[in-house]
This record gives C-alpha cells, sequence and structure tokens, in this order.
C-alpha cells in the first residue's frame, strides 16, 4: 500500500446495507466537536455539489440499465471531486475528516463483487484520492438478512439495494476478507448487529484510541 503522509486524521466507515454508519457518524461528529476537533463529516459517492449529481445518475433506481463499467468510473469521478475539493484540503489544513464510505467501497462492490479486480479498482482508487489512505477504517458488520430488514423499514431503497440475496452476501464476504488481510492495523471491525448506543460506545472508545485523546 502506497501511503502519503498528510496533517489531518482521515476516518472511513464502510460496510453493507442497514448497518447504521450515517446515524453513527452524526453523533460521532457531535462527540468529536464537543471534544474541541475542528471535524468534516461528508458521504461518498456526494459531498460536492458536483459529486452529489454524480451521484444521483449512479444510485438513481431508474438506471437500471448503468453499464458496470461506468459504474466502476463514476464513483471514481465522484471521489476524485470530494478529494481535490474538500478531502485533501481539510486534511491539509489538519482537521478531522470522517468519510461515509470511500475507497474501500469500491474495492468491495466493483473490485470483488463485480469482479473489476482489486489492483484495478486500487489503481483507480489511487488516482481519484491521490493516494491517500483512511487513517483508520471501521468495518460496521451485520448479517445481510438484518441489514436489509432495516433498510427495507427505512424506506430509502437505491439501485444497489434492490440487488438479490447473493449480491449482499458477496458484500459482507468480502468486506470481511479485506478487513482480516489489513496488515497495517487500519480496519477496525464492529458488531453492527448491537442497538445504536452499543455501536456508538464502541466506535467512540476506538476512535479515542485512535486520536489519542
Ligand atoms: P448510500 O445510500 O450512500 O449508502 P449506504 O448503503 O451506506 O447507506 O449508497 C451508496 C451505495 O453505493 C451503496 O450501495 C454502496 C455503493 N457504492 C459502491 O458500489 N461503490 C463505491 O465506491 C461507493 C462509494 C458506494
Amino acid at each position: 500500500m502506497s501511503e502519503k503522509k498528510h496533517k489531518g486524521l482521515l476516518i472511513t466507515l464502510e460496510g453493507g446495507e442497514g448497518g447504521g454508519k450515517t446515524t453513527q457518524i452524526v453523533r460521532l461528529r457531535d462527540r468529536l466537536s464537543k471534544a474541541g476537533k475542528d471535524v468534516v463529516v461528508l458521504r461518498e459517492p456526494g459531498g460536492t455539489v458536483i459529486s452529489e449529481q454524480i451521484r444521483d445518475v449512479v444510485l438513481s433506481a431508474k438506471n437500471i440499465g448503468i453499464a458496470f463499467t461506468a459504474e466502476v468510473l463514476l464513483f471514481q469521478a465522484a471521489r476524485a471531486q470530494i478529494y481535490r475539493e474538500i478531502v485533501l484540503p481539510s486534511l491539509e489544513a489538519g482537521k478531522i475528516v470522517i468519510l461515509d464510505r470511500s475507497r474501500d467501497s469500491s474495492v468491495v462492490y466493483q473490485g470483488m463483487v463485480r469482479g473489476f479486480g482489486k489492483d484495478m479498482v486500487e489503481k483507480l482508487n489511487d488516482l481519484s484520492t491521490k493516494e491517500t489512505y483512511p487513517d483508520a477504517t471501521f468495518l460496521l458488520d451485520l448479517p445481510v438478512e438484518l441489514g436489509l430488514q432495516r433498510r427495507v423499514e427505512s424506506g430509502k431503497m437505491d439501485r444497489l439495494d434492490m440487488e438479490g440475496m447473493d449480491f449482499h452476501v458477496k458484500v459482507r464476504d468480502a468486506y470481511l476478507e479485506l478487513a482480516k488481510a489489513d496488515t497495517h492495523d487500519r480496519w477496525h471491525i464492529i458488531d453492527a448487529s448491537q442497538s445504536l448506543e452499543e455501536v456508538q460506545e464502541e466506535l467512540w472508545t476506538k476512535v479515542k484510541t485512535v486520536l489519542g485523546i
């Protein structure tokens, strides 16, 4: 892995559907702000005007005919824009950047599940992020049935949520494989079938360790 050092801290949350990443990030941001930290929270795909437009194209339930190669490149296009506009300048300014998904989503969904391969996707990731890796990545892991049930109950289903069970099982397995193969202590697996409060406490404890606070 090629790593570039930055002044700030990049934290990513990853995982399949219904793991509660977004809710956890809001709570984490509040706690970090209370602790006096300068925090920027963003989601991928999205986070800038241009990236949100790309998000609409790539996730719209109307676009079921999208070519998988177009999907790979659209996620990268959205990433290149958010890194140049916000992530890299914020890290340079010493801020904590929390991303709801980033490069590992592409490795898992497009590289390992769609089959484009990890190496190819990592090359594209390096181009989009200027070879930036997260300092810490939290995998919110839970059984696929539970994740999909939570997603259906929330009423927010996008094009990828509507993929079959088999797809989501492959996503979960791919994330676990990636996290377990980590040799840099970057990945932290959290059992997201616990209550929101329990997940938050585990996340907060781990983030404090990463930050040394
Ligand atoms: P979103 O509603 O933001 O995510 P979540 O499921 O985390 O609530 O949807 C993002 C979807 O896009 C999700 O199904 C994962 C997928 N995705 C990729 O396939 N590749 C990527 O590089 C990214 C960032 C997301």
